[in-house]
């Protein structure tokens, strides 16, 4: 073998060194993550998270009351069954006494009834509101993020935003499921029973409840280090997910790179490591639950024995002693269900802080309480010394100042990064102008409402997005209810029918899932014709054909022409096809314009047009300057 193969099965120790160093380093990159989402809330109490929770669940009064009705009458049973069980011991087996017997077993048997049937309808109403509650959640926190500016979804990891509407809401969802089945009842109970049996055997009592205090110290350790155990587990398995989201998003990289084989071994050490956090979690347990059931002996040993003593006293029946056993057995169930409650409680605030941080967010762009709705555009398009920042910080754009009239095509060209992209999301109202003003026909866009801002725009952007659908859904998102007519003069005019033609269904063709799988390019010429489909007074092409081939790009260029009397174009273009047309074009640089005229002037008189141009326009060779 003289050959090192890099597909081959055997690993080189210094591989495997490699790998394990990185899936080290993933790890503790999630690990990272999930910490600096965990810190806050773990120190909050239980209950306050629960009160916001169901604050934010919106849990009807009614419903809740009988619930409550509901676990009182299940907290109940378990109290009473004792008490007739040492009557029928006492006064019916050990008397003789027959017909005490019937009766106290009929009773039993109601009873169990009574329980099978508030058990079944406390489970139904329980899932049934928390599954409402969830419902409305989810429909509000989606609600809400629509209504959210486009820069919180620029600002944040699209897995992140997902996570709000789905995990974090299932985190609520099992606090909540708890709190309505078994928190209440299981709680009553305790409360219950220590009374009960104190009324019984004060001194009895209070020997069995000396074995209270060391359980419950015990449980909180335990719980301290099982919030340890899970939070690993938790990391790992974000380990785990994300790593699985970034090799499927990129697995095109991944493959034209041949890392096939490496990044398989680094999701292999990933998910040992999260099996092996899940080993140590069952492990954490398996020494709790048998803990638990040994203090439980040491408490019937004490019922035993000194019941035994007061027994032979005459201080307590037999039925007495059989009543306090089974108290006994079941006066830690509160506590141990109080300690799930705190652990689910737990994940829940952090899930709830991501949902709040979420509702509480206002959208950076909205209506004016005053705000008109702004006609159709039918004269002209002003910026006028527009400032523009993101972040408040960094200016993007300066003194940015330029007038288009309806009818007229205007060209942005520049840099990367200088500032092009914004200037147009700034026309449609993305964001909001840092100082000076955007006007449509004179009026303020910010006076205006979103809607007839919006409504008058057709933005084909950067990167063309496609939704789950049809070629021809796709072309009519913007205009729905535009007749089929409208929808095909637009394909024809954007080039789609073009190559819509060929596939089967022609423009039915589905595109995503099981779907046609276009090209770049036919994407573009898709969202071109989604943009003149919508009849926008104003259209926005930012780079709208940058993967389509000159000849397609000069038939773009004439539909172009053709939907050029009764709007305003822009166009940002690397292309000398796309720009030399266009009435003024603006040059920007670091978020100025430096220089403005059609293409002839500007050939003449800037220096840093002729230079760019020269520099830039990719289809310079294939179409020799005229100027
Ligand atoms: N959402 C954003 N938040 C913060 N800064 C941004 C945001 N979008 C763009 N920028 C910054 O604003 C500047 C201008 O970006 P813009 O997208 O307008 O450039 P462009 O001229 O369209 O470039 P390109 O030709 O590459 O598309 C860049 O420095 C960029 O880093
Ligand atoms: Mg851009």
């Amino acid at each position: 073998m003289g050959k090192r193969d890099r597909g081959g099965k055997g690993h080189s120790p210094a591989d495997s060194r490699e790998l394990s160093r990185r899936a080290e380093e993933a790890i503790r990159k999630s690990a990272r993550h999930a910490r600096a989402s965990d810190t806050g809330p773990s120190r909050r109490l239980a209950w306050s998270t629960l009160r916001r929770a169901m604050a934010l669940a919106e849990i009807p009064v009614g419903h809740a009351t009988l619930l409550l009705l509901l676990a009182l009458a299940l907290a109940a049973l378990p109290v009473i069954s004792p008490r007739l069980e040492q009557w029928a011991i006492d006064d019916g087996i050990r008397s003789g006494e027959y017909r005490i017997i019937v009766a106290a077993c009929l009773w039993l048997i109601a009873l169990a009834l009574f329980q099978l049937g508030a058990g079944a309808a406390q489970g139904i109403v329980a899932n049934r509101l928390g599954q409402d509650a969830m419902d409305r959640l989810r429909r509000r926190v989606f609600a809400h993020m629509q209504r959210l500016s486009i820069g919180f979804y620029e600002r944040r990891e699209p897995g992140k935003i997902i996570a709000r509407v789905t995990s974090d809401i299932d985190a609520i969802n099992e606090l909540l499921r708890m709190v309505l089945t078994g928190l209440f009842s299981d709680f009553l109970k305790g409360l219950g029973i220590s009374i009960i049996m104190f009324a019984a055997n004060w001194r009895l009592a209070l020997l069995v409840h000396t074995v209270l205090p060391p359980i419950i110290l015990l449980m909180s350790a335990f719980r301290r280090r099982s919030e340890r155990v899970f939070r690993r587990v938790r990391e790992s398995l974000a380990g785990v997910s994300s790593y699985l989201h970034e090799t499927i998003t990129g697995i095109r990289v991944i493959k034209s790179f041949s890392r096939e084989r490496v990044s398989a071994a680094i999701f292999a050490d990933l998910t040992e490591h999260y099996a092996r956090a899940s080993v140590n979690q069952v492990r954490v347990f398996a020494s709790l639950f048998p803990t638990i059931q040994f203090m439980h002996s040491i408490a019937l040993v004490m019922v035993f024995w000194y019941g035994g003593s007061l027994a032979s006293a005459g201080a307590i029946t037999l039925g007495g002693i059989w009543a306090f056993v089974r108290y006994s057995l079941m006066l830690f169930d509160p506590w141990r269900a109080l300690a799930e409650f705190a652990a689910s409680a737990q994940r829940a605030a952090v899930a709830l802080d991501r949902i709040i941080e979420v509702l509480d967010e206002e959208p950076l762009v909205s209506d004016a309480p005053d705000a008109v709705a702004l006609p159709s555009l039918t004269d002209r398009i002003r910026m006028e010394g527009v400032d523009f920042s993101y972040d408040g910080r960094t200016p993007i754009l300066r003194d940015v100042s330029f007038e288009a009239r309806v009818g007229e095509v205007i060209a942005l060209v520049g840099a990367t990064g200088a500032g092009k992209s914004t200037i147009v999301k700034l026309l449609a109202r993305l964001y909001d102008v840092t100082g000076g003003r955007v006007t449509f026909d004179g009026v303020d866009i910010r006076r205006a409402t979103l809607g007839s801002v919006r409504g008058q725009i057709g933005m084909v952007p950067q990167d063309a997005f496609l939704f789950a659908g049809s070629l021809r859904e796709n072309i009519a998102y913007g205009a729905p209810d535009a007749p089929s007519s409208v929808i095909e003069s637009a394909a024809d005019a954007a080039g789609v029918s073009e190559f819509a033609s060929r596939l089967p269904d022609g423009l039915d063709s589905p595109v995503h899932e099981r779907g046609v799988r276009l090209s770049d390019g036919q994407r573009q010429l898709l969202s071109l014709a989604r943009a003149l489909a919508s009849g926008a007074r104003v259209l926005i092409l930012d780079e709208a054909t940058s993967s389509v081939d000159l000849f397609t790009e000069s038939a773009v260029q004439r539909a172009l022409e053709e939907a050029r009397p009764g709007r305003v174009t822009f166009v940002i273009a690397h292309r000398l096809a796309t720009v030399r047309s266009a009435d003024e074009i603006l040059v920007i640089e670091e978020g100025r314009i430096v220089d403005r005229g059609d293409h002839a002037a500007l050939m003449r008189s800037s220096a840093r047009y002729r230079a760019m141009a020269l520099r830039r326009f990719t289809d310079l060779e294939e179409e020799p300057w005229s100027a």
